[in-house]
């Protein structure tokens, strides 16, 4: 005969239960958000320098509470519902280098850190960013490539990176972010094919801006459509300039020498005429 089972312990009350969920609800994803958002500040302000004092209020005790719901007291960055959703640092004559703690703003939508004296490399951490649709890098002294990562950004609207000194090829992958409507690469040391799928869009879904020649203009080494041809073919306007000075001085050379060459016959000739003159003048005489 079995031994009558212990009756199951009761069930914890249910508003217990519905406690736990709202605290988890409304605390934790806020304070985590909290320390990314600080993180990302600290660390990005860390990186920078900032000769002109634009930054004067970006202090420790302003970051770990750096928005107030849709206000933010820190020059440059602007809060939506207690998360920074955009950076604006243009043209503050801001030095050093892009932290890559910059993808600690995990609600991050524009990043724009143009006309500044920025230098080393994008980082591709900037790929954690998942909202972000405007990323404005343009004129600063960014070098190394273009993270290829970056096309794991899917809502990227703008990508603006003219004006720096990226070097390498222009990643493929960038062709496949279906958003973007403006790219912008121009002037800096890329080289390399043009993505088909940058250069013709209609390859991925037709109706797409198409990106002309002058967001890839001004980097030496690059070619294919849509910049003009003549680049391509691996002759340097340098090469082009030489070849046609070298040619020039060539013919210059060869033509002096036969003129040289001519004179001398000419002249022996003249001479030989005058000797035989000479002597013709002289026949009679004798
Ligand atoms: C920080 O600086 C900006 C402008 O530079 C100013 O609008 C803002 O009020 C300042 N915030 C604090 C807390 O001083
Ligand atoms: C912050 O960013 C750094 C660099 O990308 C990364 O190593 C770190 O895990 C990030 N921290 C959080 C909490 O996401
Ligand atoms: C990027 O920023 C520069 C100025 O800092 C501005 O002239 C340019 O229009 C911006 N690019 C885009 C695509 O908005
Ligand atoms: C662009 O791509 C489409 C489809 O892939 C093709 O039909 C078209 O000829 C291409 N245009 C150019 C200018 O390459
Ligand atoms: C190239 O595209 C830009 C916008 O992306 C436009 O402002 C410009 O006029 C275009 N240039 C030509 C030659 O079509």
């Amino acid at each position: 005969m079995a031994p009558s089972s212990t009756p199951p312990p009761p069930p914890p009350p249910l508003w217990w239960v519905g406690i736990l969920l709202l605290v988890e609800l409304l605390l934790l994803p806020r304070g985590l958000a909290k320390n990314d958002d600080e993180a990302c500040l600290s660390d990005l302000r860390r990186s920078l320098t900032d000769p002109s004092g634009s930054l004067r209020n970006w202090t420790r005790g302003n970051f770990a509470a750096p928005c107030n719901g849709f206000t933010s007291y820190l020059h440059g960055v602007t809060c939506n519902n207690g998360r920074i959703y955009k950076l604006s640092l243009a043209g503050l004559a801001l030095g050093g280098a892009i932290s890559p703690y910059v993808s600690n703003c995990t609600n991050l939508q524009s990043l724009d850190l143009s006309s500044n004296q920025l230098a080393g490399p994008i980082p591709p951490e900037l790929s954690a960013l998942l909202n972000l649709a405007v990323l404005n890098l343009s004129s600063n002294r960014l070098n190394g490539p273009i993270p290829p990562q970056l096309a794991l950004c899917a809502y990227l609207n703008v990508i603006d990176l003219h004006s720096n000194l990226l070097s390498g090829p222009i990643p493929d992958q960038l062709g496949l972010l279906v958003r973007l409507s403006t790219f912008d690469v121009s002037y800096n040391r890329l080289e390399g094919p043009i993505p088909v799928l940058l250069a013709n869009r209609s390859g991925i879904s037709p109706g797409l801006p198409r990106f002309n020649a002058s967001s890839f203009v001004g980097n030496r080494d690059l070619y294919g459509y849509p910049l003009p041809p003549i680049k391509g073919r691996g002759l340097s306007v340098l090469a082009i300039v030489g070849i046609g000075l070298g040619s020039g001085l060539l013919s210059l050379v060869l033509s002096f020498t036969a003129v040289c060459i001519w004179l001398r016959v000419t002249e022996q000739a003249a001479m030989m005429a005058a000797d035989e003159g000479k002597i013709s003048h002289l026949m009679p005489e004798y």
